[in-house]
């Protein structure tokens, strides 16, 4: 077995990949009912918190004045202050007559909340019908919708919590004049790319109509609509039905995040999807693949954030995952060369760094 090697807190290996510790997590399971139950009410409770900017507010300032905090947000007093009561209850804040403090274990929140924004905002009605969707009286995508724009706000504050110097770490590494990013949302992580490489360009392909005139916004905010391009496109159409993307033949790196999965739904064209990929960007010498994978079940006791979720609502919504290992034989199988695997942030997720052949 290989040695771990470790460069600033990333574990990089061969052929073995050493999960971090804290993929292991803190929720102690059997979850008593008393800690289940008011899991759900907190998590809850934090969303709204976040809802309301506290957790900006604290990343500026120590502590908080309730009553003016109310009037210039124009925010029901009574409700505020029991929403920060039950905070108090949970351990997370201090609250003395108009004055509330953060607890250390706020901090932890803080780094975490990208995972409170994708459950609760995003998958609060899938995870609230699972009983009807068992019982195939409701169905997702048609009577159970997720909130696109929640889940996509949470990817982003996960990404930068605990992604981001990970990805850069990598990127740092490559050669590249145009990047493509694939399921690219509103195209952040391409802007954040093609903006500190001097010279270099970028496409973002994305499905969805209102995530790629967001896109638009943040090219703008970047200031790089000469070289950044969102593209409202269905990257099925460009495997396997012939759709073509300009650009793409000039692409040298490509790369997609929280997304191979989505490709990988139909077991008819599974199999084919590197391939196509390879095909689709044909000069493209670097893949950069980032998913989140089935959390390996073992001998803990205990659970992280996050993975429980993951599982629960694709589960919910039909869409497959798969463990790390069906993703290196996805790769080896379709002709990408794995470089690396390297712990991603995010309990068992990974970012897969291939070479074409
Ligand atoms: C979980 S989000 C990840 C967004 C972004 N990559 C990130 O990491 O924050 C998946 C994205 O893929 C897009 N998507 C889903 N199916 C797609 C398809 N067939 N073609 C292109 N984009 C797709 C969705 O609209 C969404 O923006």
């Amino acid at each position: 077995m290989t040695a771990p090697v470790s460069r600033d807190g990333v574990q990089e290996l061969g052929e073995s990949v050493f999960p971090p510790s804290e993929w292991r997590g803190d929720a102690k399971t059997p979850l008593d009912a008393d800690t289940a139950f008011n899991g759900f009410i907190s998590t809850n409770v934090v969303f709204a918190l976040e809802q309301l900017g506290l957790f900006a507010w604290f990343d500026e300032a120590d502590r908080l004045d309730v009553a003016e905090y109310c009037r210039v947000r124009q925010l029901d007093e009574i409700v505020f202050r029991r929403l920060l009561s039950a905070g108090e209850a949970f351990g997370y804040l201090i609250v003395t007559g108009d004055r509330v403090t953060p607890t250390p274990a706020w901090s932890e929140l803080r780094r975490k909340i990208g995972f409170f924004t994708w459950g609760v905002g995003g998958y609060h009605d899938v995870f609230a019908s699972a009983a009807s969707i068992a019982r195939g009286e409701r169905v997702f995508g048609k009577d159970v919708l997720r909130n696109e724009a929640m889940v996509a706000l949470g990817s982003a504050q996960a990404d930068r919590a605990l992604m981001r110097h990970i990805l850069d770490e990598q990127i740092a590494e490559l050669d590249f004049s145009v990047i493509a990013d694939l399921g690219s949302g509103i195209s952040e992580r391409v802007c954040r790319l093609v903006k500190s490489r001097p010279g270099a360009r970028g496409l973002g392909l994305d499905i969805s109509a209102s995530a790629t005139d967001l896109a638009a916004g943040t090219v703008e905010r970047y200031e790089l609509t000469d070289r950044v391009q969102p593209i409202c496109a269905d990257v099925l159409d460009v495997l396997f039905r012939g759709r073509r993307i300009e650009g793409a033949d000039q692409v040298d790196v490509a790369m997609s995040f929280m997304f191979l999965h989505d490709l990988l739904v139909d077991p008819a064209t599974r199999m084919d999807v590197i391939p196509a990929l390879r095909k689709a960007f044909p000069h493209a010498h670097t893949f950069l693949l980032g998913d989140t994978t089935v959390r390996p079940r073992g001998e803990d006791d205990s659970l992280p954030v996050f993975s429980s979720g993951f599982e629960l609502a694709h589960a919910l919504m039909g869409v497959p995952i798969y463990t790390r290992e069906e993703y290196e034989n996805l790769f080896r199988e379709g002709g990408l060369h794995l470089r690396r695997t390297i712990p991603f942030g995010a309990p068992h997720t990974y970012l897969f760094v291939l070479e074409a052949q």
